[in-house]
């Protein structure tokens, strides 16, 4: 079975690469993406990737991936901090959501360390850069399959 996997970037994420990259790393989201595309094809996982600055439209997406996908991976930028209405939206959706963030936000500033929206997702991986996606797309294929991917 073919496992789809919605991947949705938050507000600034389309500025890797140039983004402060002694925090982001060096990484375009395009680089990003076409590695999870390829690791998608090794897992035998259809990845779509999305990329929206307004949380409106990463809500939208959130309410679309449940109608498409078997599961979420998401990296809510700032509005991880701040968006009560995302959390509400990853809780009101059926499938599991992993969050990604690329720094460890624990190490940051303060406004940082609280993470709302990571209590309506299933899992959360930060600090491991751009890495973190794909481990977050093998938890992704895993929670759906309830195997360990290869
Ligand atoms: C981020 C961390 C957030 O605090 C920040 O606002 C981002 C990126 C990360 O991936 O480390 O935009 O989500």
């Amino acid at each position: 079975m073919r496992v789809r996997v919605t991947v949705i970037h938050g507000p600034n994420l389309n500025l890797l690469g140039r983004r402060e990259p002694a925090i982001y790393g060096s990484q375009t989201l395009d680089a990003i993406n076409a590695m999870l595309a390829q690791a998608g094809s090794r897992l035998g996982a259809e990845v779509k990737c999305l990329q929206y600055d307004g949380e409106g439209e990463i809500i939208r997406a959130v309410h679309q991936a449940a109608e498409e996908a078997d599961a979420l991976v998401i990296n809510p930028g700032a509005y991880g901090h701040t968006s009560l209405a995302l959390a509400d939206a990853l809780r009101a959706v059926s499938i599991p959501a992993i969050e990604v963030h690329l720094s460890n936000v624990w190490t940051r500033e303060p406004f940082r360390q609280v993470l709302v929206t990571a209590a309506a997702c299933r899992g959360l991986i930060a600090g491991l850069g751009a890495y973190g996606y794909m481990l977050a797309l093998r938890a992704a294929v895993h929670l759906v399959r309830g195997t360990v991917p290869e």
